[in-house]
């Protein structure tokens, strides 16, 4: 078995997660690789799930009787548990949404209906990147509509990393809103926070970090982040789907305004107009998806358990070998960084002109599981003229033996398709 410096101890961990003992196809074993689009999710975070059903399930906020003060206890701790985990100042700076894609557009629609010296109008640029996934393209190009503001990006170079040669010319004085992946699903590249911080700070512009794809991976601290908006999904980092994670610096948090009005987000209602709560509430409309933030709090205690730096370290180990191992393979092409320094554990690529929708199914068919497409990141597809590329990407349970298996099949596919 191929030992690796830096790894967990993944047959321990393993025990953790049911679903990856599953065997499919007839008797294939499950290798599970396509973690980018979504985790598995341990027992410690079902049993938390099923316990609040079973013991405590009530609307939060709500109710003066014992469930609705547990249920209210058990969301609130969960927002206690993940403001830690992020190291955000306050835990009134995490507002909970349904995944990262809600957070994102939370904040354009924010903007969108700020005053000054937040508003975004026709004489105001946004800037995204060209590595960004749909959901960060799409609001602001629905932002860019409906107010008139132009939309700009930064390029990509070669080999998967941002271009940010014309740093000065992109991101000016009428820069309102800079907004960047931190971890690109599709590239797996880790990009430059500072340097684009630093600029942005500069000339004023709001900053806001989609770590979707870092928050499951690595030690994710907002205040050395420097940014002013960080947003993430609980279905990548061990918890369940429908919860996703806003944070935003407080002071903007109180200026900006809501985006969806309802239940409990505000203070007062009369047929004319209405107060609003304060942060994180003001943002939370609604009844919030309750079991979902408990089950990503549970997620936290666990991943916080092992501890994200050895997640990190394993993460790396894994990505060094698979990038090593992957590019043995004759006629695969890695679309993003070809060395583990400075990327994340997903690893795109193309394998000679056979099509990755095809690579994925002979894959699935040896039991190897692999997300195939543009990633919702066609952009980037484009940008290196591919229709698609096949997806390896790993989690803190992945082994080496998953990443031979991985070799091994392509090289099947290779073979069946000649
Ligand atoms: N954003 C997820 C992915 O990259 C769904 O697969």
């Amino acid at each position: 078995m191929t030992q690796l410096p830096g790894l967990l101890d993944t047959e321990a961990i393993r025990k953790d997660f049911p679903i990856l003992d599953r065997v499919i196809h007839d008797g294939k074993k499950l290798v599970y690789l396509d973690n980018a689009a979504t985790s598995q999710t341990p027992r410690q975070v079902l049993d938390v799930m099923t316990g609040y059903y079973e013991l405590h399930n009530a609307n939060v906020h709500r109710g003066v009787h014992v469930l609705a003060e547990e249920a209210t206890a058990l969301y609130e701790g969960a927002r206690d548990k993940v403001a830690e985990f992020i190291n955000a100042p306050s835990r009134d700076e995490v507002i909970f949404t349904k995944n990262a894609s809600e957070s994102l557009n939370l904040v354009a629609n924010m903007l969108g209906w700020a005053d000054e010296p937040y508003r975004v109008d026709s004489d105001t640029e946004i800037v995204i990147t060209e590595m960004e996934h749909h959901s960060n393209i799409v609001p602001w190009q629905l932002l860019s509509q409906r107010t008139g503001a132009k939309l700009k990006w930064f390029g990509l170079t070669d080999d998967g990393r941002l271009d940010l040669s014309n740093i000065n010319e992109v991101i000016t004085e009428k820069t309102k809103i800079v907004s960047f992946v931190l971890v690109s699903n599709i590239l797996g590249t880790h990009n430059p926070v500072e340097a684009i911080v630093r600029r942005a700070q500069e000339v004023g512009a709001l900053v806001l970090i989609d770590a979707s794809q870092a928050a499951p991976h690595m030690p994710l601290d907002v205040q050395a982040l420097q940014a002013d908006f960080v947003a993430f999904t609980g279905h990548k980092m061990c918890g369940p789907t429908g919860i996703g994670v806003l944070w935003g610096r407080q002071e903007l948090l109180e200026d900006l305004p809501p985006f969806l009005g309802g239940g409990e987000m505000i203070e007062t209602v009369s047929m004319s107009s209405s107060t609003y709560a304060p942060a994180p509430h003001k943002f939370e409309a609604g009844t919030p998806p309750i079991s979902q933030a408990i089950g990503l709090g549970a997620a936290v205690d666990y991943l916080s358990s092992i501890g994200m730096d050895k997640i990190a370290q394993h993460e790396h180990a894994i990505t060094e070998y698979a990038v090593k191992r992957l590019l043995e393979v004759p006629d695969l092409r890695i679309i993003g960084p070809v060395t583990a320094e400075d990327r994340g554990a997903a690893i795109s690529f193309t394998l000679g002109d056979i099509h990755p929708h095809d690579v994925g199914q002979v894959l699935d068919e040896q039991g190897i599981a692999v997300r195939v497409g543009h990633h919702c990141a066609r952009p980037v597809c484009l940008r290196y003229g591919i229709p698609a590329t096949t997806r390896a990407s790993f989690y803190l349970y992945s082994t080496p033996a998953e990443v031979d298996a991985l070799v091994d099949g392509l090289e099947h596919v290779r073979n069946f398709f000649g």
